[in-house]
């Protein structure tokens, strides 16, 4: 029999993305499901945004602008790095494939705090390197370990900050000390930050103000969390121009859409929306997190748009705000497994959520 098929993809289990709220609420007969498990933006795209997509809609026969360039002289000049600095993705997932695919082979290491965001995995395991993982300890990214684990093999580290499941990040001088003892010629170092616009600890780090000084970071950032564009897929790395040419190369032509780059530019032009946005999730991250303290549930400190909340019967737990309309993460399919992992909605939402709790 001709083996058809790479290897590497046995063990490989499907992204599960779940059924769409709209077909799970009509199954279960419920007039509406909340989704509170794909740690969406609650308030919606900015009406800039809207319109924007309204006036782009009907130039949908043409392809996009390859090379992005309005939305990135607009994020160059937001981030204050040249525009060869920047490389955009269909979402900040297509980077992580766009990495393996220029940077990883057979035989090489790469360091994945375990459990994390599983793309991570995938996109190393597809290309045949091999993954070192690295548990958190408690809630925290194991700096100390995963420095421990740098062989000559290390191809990168993988760092998520705020971390996804845990919520956790990853503080200035922790992360200062670790970049600076890997030396002068160090592996890649992904800096993941999907989540950074929900921080406000004062030691959290500007993983963009780091790539002066280690050329070998390369910062993912996304509009699908703050600026609410997850269904228009549009993610981004900041790095060298060095590291994005070589990113470039294995890129599609046109990987970016039409309406994801005109909805990311309208969403740059509308600051307030972008403030309104994390606003929102501050006060509803205290109101929420005070809620479930005051009935007795514990939580690391959540720094990102969403809890991670120890719970005694998770799946049970699960069904019965499945059952109130409203869907959350059972942690054990995200590898914390006696934990619900609970986006933050609107007030109101949430509200109905502490009552079922
Ligand atoms: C930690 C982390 N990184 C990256 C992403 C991917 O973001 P995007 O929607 O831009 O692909 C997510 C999405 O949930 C995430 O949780």
């Amino acid at each position: 029999m001709r083996n058809v098929w790479r290897d590497v993809l046995d063990p490989i289990i499907p992204y599960e993305t779940g059924t769409p709220p709209e077909r799970l609420a009509a199954q279960l007969g419920l007039p509406e499901l909340v989704r509170l498990s794909a740690n969406e933006n609650p308030l919606g795209p900015s009406p800039r945004v809207v319109a924007a997509i309204a006036r782009e809609a009907a130039r949908v026969h043409l392809y996009p602008d390859g090379g992005a360039h309005a939305l990135r002289e607009a994020l160059a000049r937001r981030l204050g790095v040249r525009p060869e600095q920047l490389v955009f993705g269909n979402g900040a997932d297509e980077l992580l494939g766009l990495l393996a695919l220029a940077a990883f082979e057979r035989g090489d290491e790469v360091i994945v705090p375990q459990p994390a965001f599983e793309p991570y995995a995938i996109s190393v395991m597809l290309a045949g390197a091999r993954v070192v993982p690295s548990p958190l300890a408690g809630y925290e990214t194991d700096l100390d370990d995963m420095r421990r684990k740098i062989t000559d093999r290390t191809k990168a580290v993988i760092l998520c900050s705020p971390h996804n499941p845990a919520a956790t990040i990853i503080r200035r001088t922790p992360l200062l000390r670790f970049l600076d003892a890997l030396g002068a010629d160090p592996p890649l170092v992904v800096l993941d930050e999907a989540y950074r616009d929900f921080a406000d600890d004062p030691e959290y780090p500007d993983g963009v103000a780091l790539l002066g000084r280690f050329p070998r970071l390369i910062v993912l950032r996304t509009f699908s969390k703050i600026a609410a564009l997850a269904g228009l897929r549009v993610g981004y790395a900041v790095a060298t121009a060095e590291t994005c040419d070589r990113l470039n190369r294995v890129r599609a032509p046109y990987n970016v859409n039409r309406l994801g780059q005109i909805a990311a530019l309208a969403a740059l032009e509308d600051p307030e929306h972008w403030d309104k946005s994390r606003r929102l999730v501050l006060e509803e991250r205290a109101f929420l997190s005070e809620g479930l303290r005051t009935r007795g549930y514990t939580f690391p400190p959540s720094q990102a748009n969403f809890l991670l909340v120890k719970v005694p019967d998770a799946p049970a737990l699960r069904e019965k705000l499945l059952r109130a309309g409203i869907l959350v993460r059972d942690g054990a399919s995200v590898g914390f497994p006696g934990h619900l992992r609970i986006s933050l909605g609107l007030r109101e939402t949430n509200e109905k959520l502490l009552g079922v709790l």
